[in-house]
């Protein structure tokens, strides 16, 4: 059994800094093997906000898989968008936009999908496809695998394909070749959890997929700041969400979900 923290759309430059010290301090208590952050570290991809991601993360347990999201690239400095688009990512959060955790239970591989030209949508390339799927098939089978990105794979179906990284069915198929597990994502500021069957009709398989709200951005779109607690074993995940509760000051367990894998098939399991 592992426990992985995904936390999403930390927004620096848009923090309610309330949050912050008492995130960290669950974090700890929770002690995950791993911690993702699928994205989103700052509001305008500045030097400060960047500063301040890495304090933050400085703050967390490790390892850490880190990935970036459209607000980590420079909107507004036209030649930095398109000539050094994550240098500064690069240089305060992770040089690597690639990284992986890979122990005897679980590998996680991230994808950056953040790019210049399509600055609110994402993107995989082929690149970025065939490198997964070498890594993926020299692991050989065993472990539960996980894909990190910012921008999702698929989404409940009343959000539009608009909504969802480019070139997703080529990687999709690809994470059926290669029985990729699990699908972490952000960008929405939404929190969800479900499998990808209703839109991609894949025989014999089917990835879950699971959104993180916004951990610590004041721009919840409605919804709590929140963040997920994946406890992931052989087979079977189960997925629990913690949200701020305005009134105690603190984030707390509101709900968790239970999955299980049967063949290549994710689905909801009752909870043990
Ligand atoms: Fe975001
Ligand atoms: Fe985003």
């Amino acid at each position: 059994m592992r426990t992985l923290i995904h936390l999403s759309d930390l927004h620096f430059g848009r923090v309610d800094p309330a949050l912050i010290a008492p995130l960290t301090a669950l974090a700890a208590r929770l002690a995950p093997d791993v911690v993702v952050v699928s994205g989103d570290l700052t509001q305008r991809a500045r030097s400060a906000e960047f500063r301040a991601a890495r304090a933050f993360l400085d703050g967390l347990p490790g390892p850490q898989i880190v990935v970036p999201g459209n607000h980590d690239v420079p909107l507004y400095n036209v030649a930095a968008r398109f000539l050094t688009p994550l240098h500064k990512y690069r240089r305060h959060v992770c040089d690597d936009l690639s990284p992986e955790y890979i122990d005897d239970e679980i590998a996680v591989l991230g994808i950056n999908t953040a790019r210049s030209l399509t600055f609110k949508d994402g993107r995989v390339n082929h690149a970025q496809i065939d490198r997964v799927r070498a890594r993926l098939d020299g692991l050989g089978p065993g472990r539960t695998k996980v894909i990190v990105t910012h921008h999702p794979f698929d989404l409940p179906q009343h959000f539009g394909e608009s909504k969802l990284v480019d070139r997703a069915p080529a990687a999709m198929d690809m994470f059926a070749a290669c029985g990729v597990d699990l699908l972490l994502a952000g960008h929405l500021h939404a929190s969800h959890a479900g499998n990808t069957a209703a839109r991609y009709q894949i025989g014999g398989y089917a990835a879950l997929m699971v959104q993180a709200g916004t951990a610590t951005s004041t721009r919840g779109r409605g919804e709590s700041n929140s963040f997920n607690v994946l406890r992931i074993g052989a087979g079977h995940i189960v997925v629990e969400r913690y949200s701020w509760d305005e009134g105690g000051a603190g984030f707390g367990l509101v709900g968790a979900e239970s999955f299980g894998r049967e063949g290549g098939v994710w689905a909801g399991h009752p909870l043990p």
